[in-house]
């Protein structure tokens, strides 16, 4: 695993869109693997003001969202959907079919399995990643089977309590109790890796997945078995690396 240790949020988001756009550059029809959360935020402004300032184009590039909450429609504001509209594909020219996030609407078995059927078919060349603070991977939550595909995945309270923070007026009971997730297989299964992780809140996890143990209560640690990963962190996350 290739380490960087940036001075803070920005260098770190600065580093990270290099590694991405160097991949849309070189392979102007790659795939690639999106996440959502606090940490990818900063990456995605980077590429829209790359796209601003260079018009690097986005037109043939595919990309497969790891994640949504089980029952937001994409308009809703926290759904993962509109995460990606607001942040990302409204702002590059990326073709509207050519953007994929798991419904959080229909059947779940039926959702699931057009879902992985499109992965297996549309492998990833490059995947963006944070890490959740208990170690999760998409919302593959700790115990999660390293070989699982696209799944329904219950989630942890401490990832309730995690994300209320995006939910209007931090509401607990707002946010949804399970979500569809790529599995752990459908991430490995990526050429390239980039994991990011950021802030004081994140040390522990990064400590574990530096230490070297393969443990599915840390998903994150999995990582330790692909054979090209790049971590992103920090000062503060990095803080516990030797
Ligand atoms: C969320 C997402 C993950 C994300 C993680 C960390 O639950 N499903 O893909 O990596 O939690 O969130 P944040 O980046 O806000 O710390």
């Amino acid at each position: 695993m290739k380490i960087i240790i940036a001075k803070n949020y920005e260098e770190a988001s600065k580093q990270a869109a290099e590694i991405v756009l160097e991949v849309v550059k070189k392979k102007p029809d790659a795939t690639l693997g999106l996440a959502t959360g606090t940490t990818p935020l900063k990456l995605y402004e980077e590429l829209c003001e790359d796209y601003q300032k260079n018009q690097t184009s986005w037109k043939d590039i595919k990309s497969y969202n790891l994640d949504e909450y089980v029952g937001l429609a994409p308009d809703h504001p926290q759904s993962y959907h509109k995460f990606m509209n607001d942040h990302l594909f409204s702002h590059i020219d990326i073709k509207d079919e050519n953007t994929h996030v798991p419904s959080g609407l229909g059947d779940p078995e039926d959702v699931c399995d057009k879902y992985n059927k499109m992965l297996e078919e549309n492998p990833r060349d490059l995947q963006i990643l944070g890490i959740g603070s208990n170690g999760h991977i998409g919302f593959n939550e700790p115990g999660t089977d390293f070989d699982s595909v696209t799944h329904l995945m219950p989630l942890k309270e401490s990832t309730i309590l995690d994300n209320a923070h995006l939910f209007f007026n931090d509401d607990i009971d707002a946010v949804p109790k399970a979500s569809i997730t790529m599995g752990i297989k459908n991430i490995m299964d990526a050429k390239e890796i980039l994991v990011m992780a950021f802030g004081t809140r994140k040390q522990k996890v990064v400590k574990k997945l530096i230490d070297g143990e393969i443990t599915n209560e840390y998903p994150v640690t999995i990582l330790n078995k692909h054979p090209n990963v790049t971590l992103i962190v920090d000062e503060e996350a990095g803080a516990l690396i030797k």
